[in-house]
């Protein structure tokens, strides 16, 4: 299967995200294509979209797996931020792919802190964030997505999921696509304008996976339990550990 252009323009609204589309047939990973195109003068918005990729890569330098009928590309921002607001970013565009999921796909997706798509309690999408900063500005910020949309089970790492999978039917790549982008480009204009997540508060926190539940968290500081309370307007979740609330900037989850 082929993405189009065409069919992307066809539905995109966002200006920022219409400027430059690279498309491409395989490539090692979206954000490496992507960042020598930033560096190199490409406008903010510029997108790398790939049928497959070869060495696609995920938080944690885990492996991400790439296969045709998914949704694999970058596209880069660059806030009028300091890098302290990456976090920000990051949920910003996973609460635009819950809202692109419910739009044409017709399911309700949760977000799992920090910034994985879950389905039914499985992964379907993931967000890296890569940032180059000066000081105390961001330089550029490659946002990297990948959405299993039309991919059997079977070419999945245990515990993902597909769009597909859980709809029994074939979605449209370049739709998800456009929605997604025209709902990233609503939000980072509020965004810029609200200058934090106040304005996403009442959705990111009815979409929190776990909300309530106690939980294992591995960050920087080490493994703790905890029960998770809510996300902070910066972007960091907020989790009562022993009688203490505590602010968590970054850590992997487990349930
Ligand atoms: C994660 O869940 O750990 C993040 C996964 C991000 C995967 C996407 S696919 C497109 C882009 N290119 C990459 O190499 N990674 C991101």
């Amino acid at each position: 299967m082929h993405i189009s252009k065409e069919k992307i323009l066809l539905n995109l609204k966002s200006r920022m995200f219409s400027r430059q589309i690279h498309l491409f047939e395989e490539v090692s990973s979206t954000q490496d294509i992507l960042r020598t195109l930033i560096v190199s003068g490409s406008p903010e918005g510029t997108l790398v979209i790939s049928k497959t990729q070869t060495q696609g890569r995920g938080r944690l330098e885990r492996e991400w797996v790439s296969p045709e009928g998914g949704l694999w590309f970058s596209t880069a921002l660059i806030p009028p931020f300091g890098p302290e607001a990456a976090p920000q970013i990051t949920l910003l565009a996973a609460f635009s792919i819950v809202q692109a999921v419910s739009d044409i796909v017709g399911l309700s997706a949760s977000i799992k802190w920090p910034n994985d798509i879950f389905i039914n309690g499985k992964k379907v999408a993931g967000i890296i964030g890569e940032m180059s900063s000066h000081q105390v500005a961001i330089k550029y910020i490659t946002l990297g997505i990948g959405i299993n949309v039309n991919i059997l089970l079977k070419n999945l790492p245990p515990c993902a999921t597909s769009l597909s999978c859980e709809t029994q039917r074939e979605i449209p790549l370049e739709e998800l696509l456009s929605s997604f982008l025209n709902h990233l480009d609503d939000n980072y204009s509020t965004l810029k304008a609200s200058k934090d997540l106040t304005p996403f508060m009442n959705n990111i926190r009815k979409l929190l996976l776990y909300k309530n539940e106690t939980v294992e968290i591995s960050t920087a500081q080490g493994m703790m339990q905890g029960t998770i309370l809510d996300i902070h307007t910066d972007g960091r979740l907020i989790m009562k550990i022993g009688d203490e609330s505590r602010m968590i900037s970054s850590g992997e989850i487990s349930a």
